[in-house]
């Protein structure tokens, strides 16, 4: 079992039709509407997480840079034939060390549903229901939570950065 960590312009379409088929197994958002995701974002500075047994996909992550330095985390998921051994916890602990690795910290924020408000509290997440997500309403299921205090009041990715945000060295 290894995680690797690619950039968006680095994945294999092997690599991205399983994370699509994992994704598809928690969310419906289309497999046509998720390959444009990965064109759309082809040259931007995401970090996708791949925890991988050899061909299979057991877990993905990633994470969206943003230039004031907070990570937005998105798409946390364990294949739910492996769930409950302890992976999505490795790929969280290994993420959260990536970015400590690169930046010297590790500012993350993210939204998850309020049932898994205790996952991640275990690695020092806490709600923020002062914050908001400009991108995308939350569901009443759902929760934004960070790692660090004093957030911004609020966040988002494509408003504030979509159609700027490089990969440093392509085009
Ligand atoms: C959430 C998810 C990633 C957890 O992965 P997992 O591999 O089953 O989790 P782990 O086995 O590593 O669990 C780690 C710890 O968190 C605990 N935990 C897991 N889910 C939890 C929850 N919803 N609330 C509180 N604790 C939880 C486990 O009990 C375990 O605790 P322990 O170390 O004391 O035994 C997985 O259930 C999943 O893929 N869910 C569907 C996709 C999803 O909803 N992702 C979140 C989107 S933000």
């Amino acid at each position: 079992m290894k995680i690797v960590s690619l950039r968006s312009c680095q994945l294999d379409p092997l690599w991205i039709d399983k994370i699509l088929s994992l994704k598809e197994q928690e969310w419906s958002h289309g497999m046509t509407s998720q390959y444009a995701f990965f064109e759309k974002y082809y040259f931007h500075p995401h970090v996708h997480f791949l925890m991988q047994d050899e061909s299979e996909l057991i877990a993905y992550g990633m994470t969206k840079h943003r230039p004031d330095g907070v990570e937005i985390l998105d798409s946390i998921i364990v294949d739910q034939h492996y769930r409950h051994q302890g992976f999505g916890k490795q790929l969280i602990h290994f993420i959260l060390d990536y970015h400590k690795r690169c930046n010297g910290k590790s500012k993350c924020v993210l939204i998850c549903r309020k049932h898994h408000i205790g996952f991640y509290q275990t690695f020092g997440f806490t709600p923020q229901p002062h914050i908001t997500f400009s991108d995308k309403p939350l569901r009443q299921d759902q929760a934004i939570l960070t790692n660090f205090d004093s957030p911004q009041r609020i966040y988002s990715y494509n408003q504030d950065y979509g159609n700027q945000m490089r990969c440093p060295g392509l085009l």
